[in-house]
């Protein structure tokens, strides 16, 4: 069979460990496999290269995606997604691993509409792929995440500061439950954890008066202009209050053992299904098992807040 594969949306560390794992675990079945830059771009602009064994060799360990990422939004649209599905033909192409988030899903699955064999691999440092319990990026973005952070408190400390540290996520609140629960923040601030404006700045002001120094308030992306809610902190708690946004440092280097692992079990379960016929679906990790679910059923499902992660934000702080 002819392979192709591609990354799309934002990079995560491990993508280009997955890339290694599809193009070695496709050639140990006698398949050929084309490399496709800059996601589903590339594949309407005919940017098709075909990989061999050599070419994947020194990237395990290395950040971003050595085929390059873009985003499409045009891609929704059925006259692009020909001339994708017409590209792939030309190279005789008869299936497509995708790598990346919910978008890169929902573009794999129009394409397997058009008669392409689909298989989605989730990467993405936001967890937020609902079939798997992890995705590929967010163990090292959640490393990165922790050594700011951890790193962060010695400064407030020092100066008896309150931190606001906005970390990434999309809509998703892992990355800063888990960050904020493994650096003992204070506050942990997401869609989920409802805690309310003005609940967050009484609880300061209270915890302030009670002589307490310094303190921690992780914050979702998406929620809150954490500069402008530092200056309320500053004006409402007494606290001196600065704010950091951790941003796009979160979406590089080099991937950790987990997602490494991740990337090399992923990639080649992806080509394991298509030796089985299997097609049209995401791969993920559920109990530390390899699983795979429709594309439709893996979109749909919504990531429930972990309430035993939960239960230690409010115990622990
Ligand atoms: O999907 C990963 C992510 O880094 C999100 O956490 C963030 O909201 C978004 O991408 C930023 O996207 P862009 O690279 O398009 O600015």
């Amino acid at each position: 069979m002819r392979i192709g594969v591609l990354t799309s949306g934002g990079d995560a560390p491990g993508m280009n460990a997955a890339i290694r794992a599809v193009v070695r675990a496709a050639l140990d079945s006698n398949h050929e496999i084309f490399g496709i830059e800059e996601g589903y771009k590339g594949l309407v602009e005919g940017k098709i290269i075909p990989f061999n064994r050599s070419m994947v060799s020194t990237i395990l360990n290395s950040g971003g995606t050595i085929l390059r990422t873009a985003r499409l939004p045009e891609f929704t649209k059925y006259e692009v997604r020909k001339v994708a599905y017409e590209n792939l033909k030309k190279y005789n192409i008869q299936a497509l691993i995708t790598i990346g988030g919910d978008g890169t899903f929902r573009g794999a699955k129009a394409l397997s509409e058009l008669g392409v064999k689909c298989i989605g691999i989730p990467g993405t440092i936001d967890n937020d792929i609902a079939s798997s319990d992890y995705t590929i990026g967010f163990s090292t973005a959640l490393n990165t995440a922790c050594e700011a952070i951890d790193k962060l408190r010695d400064t407030s400390s020092s100066h008896q500061r309150c931190s606001v540290i906005e970390v990434m996520g999309r809509n998703c609140p892992d990355l800063a439950l888990y960050s904020g629960i493994c650096c003992g923040a204070e506050y942990i601030i997401t869609k989920d954890t409802k805690t309310s404006k003005e609940e967050l700045l009484e609880s300061l002001k209270a915890n302030r008066l009670q002589g307490r120094r310094h303190a921690i308030v992780v914050v979702s992306e998406n929620l809150y202009d954490v500069h402008k809610l530092a200056k309320e902190i500053e004006q409402f708690s007494g606290y001196e209050c600065r704010a950091t946004v951790l941003g796009y440092v979160q979406r590089g280097g080099c991937p950790t053992p987990e997602d490494r692992l991740l990337a090399c079990r992923l990639g080649a379960y992806a080509i394991d299904l298509l030796n089985q016929d299997v097609a049209n679906v995401c791969v993920g990790i559920k109990n530390n098992k390899l699983i795979h679910t429709e594309f439709a059923l893996a979109l749909d499902k919504v990531r429930k807040e972990s309430k035993e992660l939960m239960g230690l934000v409010n115990k622990l702080a």
